[in-house]
């Protein structure tokens, strides 16, 4: 008896010290630490996007488990501040019918939310593989809500651009690309047909591959869908509808041929800043910059943005979004995932402040900062 008493009084303090703990306040990002929502868990959020509505930020993510397929779907939590998260649930469930394209089991990765002021609607749009095809189906997919935090209901998912060439593309090459059936993959000739539009020959028909991806909503409230494309090798840039709920048939083709994954982007002073990964799977690697003054081009080579100690690796970490602090003049957070991939749950996100140095944007690594370091 005298010992369930302690018992007890033992369990009641652990329980009030937990809730302390969970109602602190954080003043500051630690990136690469565990970061807690208001419930004290780590934020499961993961190759996410925020939104910017009313004086709240929305983070939206890919759930995560102990595997990376969705099991759950698309999470948001919520912030004023940027560095205390309330967990808003699941925005977009996984589907428990076995037919449905985001069914239980599916890849959902690196989810977008814009908002469409005609509309009304807060749109997302994520990169999409379907159950039990690895990354072959390559699509993106969009989503519709009337809230910011959901529930999102399922539009459809596919293969953009089909029957559509990008901008400026070769009109011999619309008819035949010199060597196309025999050209053997990764021999320089190849690598020069990919340049000159070898895959989106190849995918004209059928429509262009969309993984890894990003929206942006320009001031003249223009929205652009940036994904990796064929193979993986091209960025393609794509003029969305005015609902933003499809593509126009306007697109054009980012560094042809040189491997860039995981699109972020900001704008400053009528400026596009792009940064991206190469591609290593879940393995960091350099990342790399752009710019352009039209989201039409010609973008121009800027280099890996990262300085100091694991600069190579983008400190362990792969771009995901790069997000304007709101009311604060060119203030840009850079998003990062650094990914788990035997326990992807544990994926840490790596935020740091973008500094523009002669006409390049920059990063470098901080244990703890806050938005005051702008
Ligand atoms: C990464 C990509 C991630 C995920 C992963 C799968 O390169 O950025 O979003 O698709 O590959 O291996």
């Amino acid at each position: 008896m005298r010992y369930t008493k302690y018992i007890v009084t033992l369990g009641l303090l652990f329980l009030s010290l937990k809730s302390v703990s969970q109602t602190q306040k954080l003043t500051n990002f630690t990136p690469g630490e565990i970061w807690k929502d208001n419930e004290g868990n780590h934020i499961n959020a993961h190759g996410g996007g925020v939104l910017y509505s009313n004086g709240t930020y929305y983070w939206f993510g890919e759930h995560k488990g102990s595997t990376n397929d969705a099991r759950v779907g698309v999470t948001c939590y919520s912030s004023k501040d940027l560095y205390n998260w309330k967990n808003e649930g699941v925005a977009l469930p996984v589907s428990k019918d076995p037919n449905s394209e985001i069914t239980s089991g599916s890849v959902i990765e690196r989810p977008k939310v814009i908002y469409n002021k005609k509309t009304k609607k807060y749109v997302m749009w994520f990169h999409l593989e379907l159950k039990g095809q690895g990354y072959k189906a390559a699509r993106t997919a969009v989503a519709t809500s009337d809230k910011p935090i959901g529930p999102y209901v399922f539009v459809r998912s596919y293969r953009p651009n089909v029957g559509n060439w990008p901008k400026g593309f070769n009109e011999e090459w619309k008819k035949n690309v010199p060597g196309e059936d025999t050209l053997k993959w990764w021999t320089p000739k190849w690598r020069e047909a990919v340049k000159g539009g070898l895959f989106v020959r190849r995918d004209f028909a059928r429509g262009q591959m969309a993984r890894d991806m990003q929206l942006f909503v320009d001031d003249d409230g223009k929205g652009y869908h940036i994904h990796s494309s064929e193979d993986n090798l091209t960025l393609h840039v794509s003029e969305l509808t005015d609902d933003y709920l499809d593509f126009t048939s306007n697109y054009i083709t980012i560094a042809p041929a040189g491997h860039n994954e995981a699109p972020a982007l900001f704008k400053q002073n009528g400026v596009y800043y792009l940064i991206t990964s190469g591609c290593t799977g879940w393995d960091p690697n350099a990342a790399r910059s752009f710019k352009a003054t039209s989201m039409w081009g010609p973008w121009e080579s800027l280099g890996n943005p990262c300085i100091g100690k694991d600069a190579d690796i983008t400190f362990d970490s792969q771009s995901t979004y790069i997000l304007p602090v709101a009311g604060k003049k060119d203030a840009f957070i850079f998003m990062a995932d650094r990914w788990r991939p035997k326990n992807p749950i544990d994926g840490r996100y790596i935020w740091l402040p973008i500094k523009l140095e002669n006409g390049k944007p920059v990063l470098e690594w901080k244990d703890k900062w806050t938005l005051n370091d702008f």
